[in-house]
């Protein structure tokens, strides 16, 4: 796999441990966390168990020190025997100030993880969260409430931006590799949210219906592939029921699958308010998240009162405590929370140029109809809408990072607390830079008829339209917003020299897509996403992105065309049938035989690549090798896909690998991939995962909808794992 392009940065990782090495850290985190908690008390078992929102009020009544700063969360170390505090905060896309609650305390704010997913580049994604990891020990901080990985299964899910992708193999390695980037800078990280927090509308009340054996194969396939890789310290539940139980109370997930199956030996963490009784300690709930959200009927918080309680009536066993402490202590000692050693010096140069990378290689260009990148020379270029003047879009929620420098804007949109944010790396700015003798004009967009007067009047029109997604909401459909489908048609009218840029964290429906002659999906792109978008338009940097997600054309098309829950107030009970199980994003549409608008995997470039000589072979899993030759006369990135195509007669679509190649003019690389053989798998009803013997079409090509070579090999039919 070839590296991030980010040179020197790389340097900057601390080296990873050999695997004897690590191996023998693991034991010895094993041994460490038995024999500290053995010599605890009671009170200090029971202090580990539960962090707070440093809040005044909990300062004031001494449940805080008063010299922690605000953040997601505190939680009380037991100093007399060299036990940290823990010091959380929100990391998704970079260390998070909620509120500028610590006044001026800025971070470098990372591109939605979609785009860290369309840029197939798991070196990148371990160098990003080594990024985060290091400015947030800068800040004192030592757990990251990173690797946000559920799978994308609704386009219009509001969290969509902070997950990776609908595939489990991407979404795996990905989230992986950013953990384990985080955990090698000594401070742990969660994988989240675990798990099917697929929808956002009346979350805390959504019922999660799935097949348990296609959520093996789905969801819970991407954790268990990112927990392999990555080793996070703790996994956070979600808000969710999943068949019927809270996620954080779920036994039959957290005891049965997480800590039975996979033998986790970190710990659970809930999610804000997603405690609902102390008993979730009894499903496999280790700690309980800002225990003022979630108190009893008599206002006391699960796991501080009615916790304690329940162990003094003998209603918890004292084994139980002594393993809930235990997987928080094994994650200490396994990531050296306990041995922080100085504070890292911070490089925000170095960097925002982790953010500018992902910029560059997760923007995805959709569309060319030869407008791009834009000739040089002096010409009159209308910039149009998504205030591509002053920045670019962010998502909001708990992952909001506020930038070097702070927002560009934050422009209230109706519910109280959601803003559109924008961060101050201005497209219009950036493009100035490397067109300099080019005119720009630039229009708000606000009226169609202004855009489309300027259009008129130029050479060539960018439209930069966004959509804000917030967490806690999902968008009704796929539509922009604010009536810029209509601006676009009318610019497009007025000069079919028109190039759309999305910032948007999700797809969406263009029904002017006929009519541009480029688009660019540019997600929401993160601090130094003005400065990517305009070198990819001008033709500086070959965009390289391939979509982590199916683009319908046409909500219809998707599993549940109703948004479950639509319209209902906060809080009514609402079901999610996911009924599609396993066969999500570009396996829903291959089973239903859908033409989606664009397909998972695909992303133009300015150069062309050509596949040759595949070789695949069977047995136990699939192995397959390929040669990927640049056939344009720019240098450029690609990333070959193998796919599964059939399986012993059944037509059953799995990503199986990918790796990203950069390659001169002419240059060609030779590419082997070894599947998991989870992914050619079925995950059994007896508990294991299954292989079908017979034959396998294996395809290789550069998304999931066109095989450019195909080959058949046979595999021995076999049970394994659990
Ligand atoms: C979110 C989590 C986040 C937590 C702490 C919750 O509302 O779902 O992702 O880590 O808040 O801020």
């Amino acid at each position: 796999m070839n590296g991030p392009r980010v040179g020197p940065l790389i340097l900057l990782l601390t080296l990873h441990l050999p695997a004897h090495e690590a191996a023998a850290q693991d034991a010895s985190a094993d041994v460490r966390a038995r024999e500290t908690e053995q010599r605890m008390t009671d009170d200090e078992r029971f202090s580990l168990l539960y962090t707070l929102v440093p809040r005044a009020s909990e300062k004031r009544e001494g449940r805080v020190p008063a010299d922690i700063p605000y953040s997601a969360a505190y939680g009380s170390g037991v100093p007399r025997l060299g036990v940290p505090a823990l010091r959380l905060t929100d990391a998704s896309l970079g260390v998070t100030n909620p509120g500028n609650a610590r006044p001026g305390d800025t971070a470098t704010a990372l591109p939605a993880s979609l785009a860290l997913g369309a840029t197939f580049n798991p070196a990148l994604a371990r160098e990003a969260g080594a990024m985060v990891g290091r400015e947030a020990r800068a800040k004192g901080f030592n757990v990251l409430l990173g690797g946000g990985m559920d799978l994308v299964r609704d386009p219009r899910n509001g969290r969509n931006f902070e997950y990776v992708s609908e595939d489990p193999l991407l979404c795996g390695v990905m989230a992986g590799e950013a953990v384990r980037g985080t955990q090698e800078q000594g401070v742990i990280s969660t994988v989240k949210h675990f798990s099917l927090n697929a929808n956002e509308t009346n979350r805390n009340t959504l019922d999660a219906i799935i097949d348990p054996g296609a959520h093996r194969e789905s969801d819970l396939l991407a954790f268990e592939m990112a927990i392999e890789r990555g080793q996070p310290g703790s996994v956070m539940c979600s808000y969710n029921k999943v068949n019927g139980e809270y996620a954080c109370g779920n036994g039959t997930l957290l005891d049965g699958v997480l800590k039975g199956a996979w033998d986790y030996k970190g710990w659970v963490m809930s999610d804000w308010g997603a405690v609902h009784d102390w008993s979730y300690a009894l499903d496999g709930l280790d700690q309980e998240s800002g225990a003022q959200f979630d108190r009893d009927m008599n206002g006391a918080e699960w796991f501080v009162g009615p916790l304690r309680t329940a162990y003094a009536e003998g209603k918890v066993p004292k084994q139980r405590i002594a393993d809930m402490v235990r997987r928080i202590l094994r994650s200490i000692y396994a990531v050296g929370l306990d041995k922080p050693g100085p504070a890292p010096v911070i490089d925000m140069a170095a960097d925002n140029a982790v953010a500018l990378e992902i910029a560059r290689q997760g923007t995805v260009l959709l569309k060319n109809d030869g407008a791009l990148p834009l000739a040089s020379g002096a010409r009159h270029i209308a910039v149009i809408g998504g205030q591509a003047q002053i920045g670019v879009l962010t998502g909001g929620g708990s992952s909001t990072v506020t930038p070097p420098g702070g927002f560009a804007a934050k422009i209230p949109i109706g519910v109280e607390f959601r803003t559109e944010d924008f961060l101050p790396s201005s497209p219009v700015a950036e493009l100035r830079k490397l067109l300099p003798d080019a005119a720009l004009s630039y229009d708000s967009g606000a009226f169609p008829a202004d855009a489309a007067a300027l259009a008129r009047r130029s050479d060539l029109a960018i439209v930069f339209a966004t959509r804000h997604e917030n967490e806690a909401f999902d968008s009704p459909d796929l539509s922009l917003p604010f009536g810029q489908d209509a601006m676009i048609e009318a610019v497009a009218s007025a000069n079919p020299n028109t190039v759309v840029v999305l910032e948007t964290g999700n797809p969406v429906a263009m029904p002017w897509g006929g009519r541009v002659k480029a688009i660019l999906q540019a997600w929401f792109p993160g601090q130094a996403g003005g400065q990517a978008i305009a070198e990819i338009l001008a033709g500086k940097v070959d965009p390289s992105g391939r979509l982590p997600v199916t683009f319908p054309a046409d909500i219809a098309q998707t599993p549940r065309p109703d948004l479950p829950g639509f319209g209902t107030p906060p809080g009514s009970p609402v079901t999610a049938r996911y009924d599609e199980g396993s066969e999500v994003g570009y396996r829903w549409f291959a089973a239903k035989d859908e033409k989606p608008l664009y397909p998972f995997g695909y992303g133009l470039t300015y150069t062309s690549f050509s596949y040759g000589a595949l070789e695949v072979s069977g047995g136990d899993t699939v192995t397959a090798s390929v040669t990927v030759t640049n056939t344009g006369t720019r240098a450029g990135a690609d990333v070959p896909q193998l796919y599964l195509t059939e399986a012993a007669g059944d037509r059953v679509v799995r990503l199986l690998g990918f790796e990203r190649v950069e390659l001169r003019p002419g240059e060609s690389r030779h590419v082997s991939m070894t599947a998991d053989p989870r992914l050619l798998a079925r995950f059994d009803p007896s508990g294991r995962w299954h292989i079908a013997g017979g034959r396998y079409r294996i395809a290789v090509g550069a998304n999931a909808d066109s095989p450019a070579l195909v080959a058949e090999t046979d595999l021995t039919p076999h049970f394994f794992g659990r």
